[in-house]
């Protein structure tokens, strides 16, 4: 494990965070701490992080255009959003949709899966990487984490495939990027299609490569809190004419493009839906654009300072990457907090203290906010549905839940702590600041364990 220190040995760094004056010469961030300001002191810091989303006058002045036009559907500011993407992710043909949830819906239809087909995923995840595969009648099957990565575990995954599997989805959790030499290796191994969950990871890279080019079709969220927002908004990237066409078709209303198009003069070949991106999101997402590279190359210095630092605190683990990504999109900054070296102090009470001190940390990280997915009510609520009582053996409902139980991600959500991405735009400042107030409340631990 690497220190900041490298005269120091992790063993010193510790024994020295324990024992005020030589903490201060070890890591001046763990300098004998002042009163909590949970308790009644100083708050390490008053000032706001930078807010997001974050809007310049550039934003407005293309903004403004498009509304005074009248052209408020789908149109050319949003194929100029398109090809602006594509270009950024290095990807050959984007799609525009109106969130990331009809994103993933919509790839999952264009390949054609539906009832009776099972999807592998990952329970450490955002519902809406799932509830696409049951809007599809199709099953969710999920195989485990990677306890340092977050991320779907490829060893666990061919344990998990039967003749009905279709598909591989892999969502690249909090910016972190899955496994995908592995996992493309298995998708090639078994025939299956690999739709990216690359909602939470724009930018991110895996050996150099783009995460949403990395399968057969990649998806993205432009939702308010990612990296790229428009406020809502989506995705969807791939490299095959055809397979495009057919999403396009289905995000609008089974309408014929390109190699689809119809020789019968049928109008609506496919069953689908609508959900196209329009011209005001796409004139937001355009001039966003322009800032991301630099938001991104920020975040990922901020955060490599964060971690050098915070894993010298007893208790901070922060989230890992495989050595192959070459770029962490981080949109959430996480860590697990082992309470038990904090003498017991209870995750909500650290994060109470923290906010007390002026930083803002987030127990569910933007992704499990009740249960892991795999436990969700969502799930249950499909496995009785009259369509799944009929379409799937009665077996394997019954053994559904057995069957996908993922210790490793029960484990990490009661552990979770992180900063979201916003946190990440400030100043070096600001991070010490972050470290600071950590190692705080890591100072004070015995005094915070039987006053709060
Ligand atoms: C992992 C993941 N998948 C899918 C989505 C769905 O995106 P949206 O909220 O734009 O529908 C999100 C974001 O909210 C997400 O975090």
């Amino acid at each position: 494990m690497r220190i900041h220190n490298p005269a120091l040995t992790r063993r010193q760094v510790l024994k020295a965070a324990s024992s005020g004056a030589a903490a201060a010469a070890a890591a001046p961030w763990l300098r004998a701490a002042s009163e909590p300001a949970i308790l009644g002191g100083q708050p390490v810091r008053t000032a706001p992080f930078p807010r997001w989303p974050n809007f310049r006058e550039r934003d407005e002045q293309a903004l403004l255009p498009v509304l005074r036009s009248g052209v408020w559907s789908r149109a050319k500011v949003v194929e100029e959003a398109e090809r602006r993407f594509a270009r950024l992710m290095g990807a050959k043909y984007c799609l525009a949709t109106c969130n990331g949830t009809n994103a993933i819906f919509t790839a999952i239809r264009a390949l054609g899966i539906g009832a009776g087909d099972e999807v592998i995923t990952t329970p450490y995840t955002f519902v809406a990487s799932v509830l696409p595969i049951l809007l599809a009648d199709a099953l969710p099957v999920f195989v485990d984490i990677d306890p340092q990565t977050w991320q779907m575990d490829p060893a666990k995954i061919e344990a998990k495939i039967t003749r009905n599997t279709v598909a591989i989805l892999p969502v690249h959790i909090l910016g972190g990027i899955c496994d995908m030499d592995r996992i493309g290796a298995i998708a090639k191994k078994h025939n299956l299609r690999i739709i990216e969950d690359a909602c939470e990871a724009h930018g991110g890279e895996w050996r150099g490569r783009k995460v949403g080019t990395l399968g057969d079709l990649g998806c993205f969220s432009f939702q308010t809190g990612k990296t790229l927002t428009c406020g809502e908004g989506g995705a969807i990237l791939g490299d095959d004419e055809r397979l495009m066409d057919r999403c396009r078709s289905f995000h609008n209303m089974g309408r014929p493009y390109g190699s689809l198009a119809s020789t019968s003069g049928e109008g609506h070949l496919i069953v689908s839906t609508k959900c196209r991106m329009a011209e005001y999101q796409a004139s937001i997402l355009i001039t966003q654009m322009e800032t991301f590279d630099a938001e991104c190359q920020r975040r990922s210095e901020n955060a490599a300072y964060l971690t050098e630092r915070l894993q010298q605190i007893p208790g901070i683990v922060p989230r890992t990457d495989y050595p192959e990504v070459t770029r962490t999109a981080f949109y959430y900054y996480g860590f697990r907090y082992k309470h038990e070296e904090f003498d017991g102090l209870p995750r909500a009470k650290f994060i109470a203290a923290l906010a007390a001190e002026g930083v803002r940390a987030s127990r569910t990280l933007g992704v499990i906010e009740g249960k892991p997915i795999n436990k969700e009510g969502c799930i249950r609520d499909a496995l009785r549905s009259k369509a799944y009582q009929r379409i799937y053996p009665k077996e394997k409902l019954a053994n559904y839940a057995a069957d996908n139980e993922c210790p490793e991600c029960d484990r990490l959500v009661p552990e979770t702590v992180g900063f979201h991405q916003s946190m990440l735009l400030g100043s070096r400042d600001d991070m010490d600041d972050i470290v600071r107030a950590i190692a705080k409340i890591y100072e004070n631990r015995r005094k915070l364990v039987s006053r709060l």
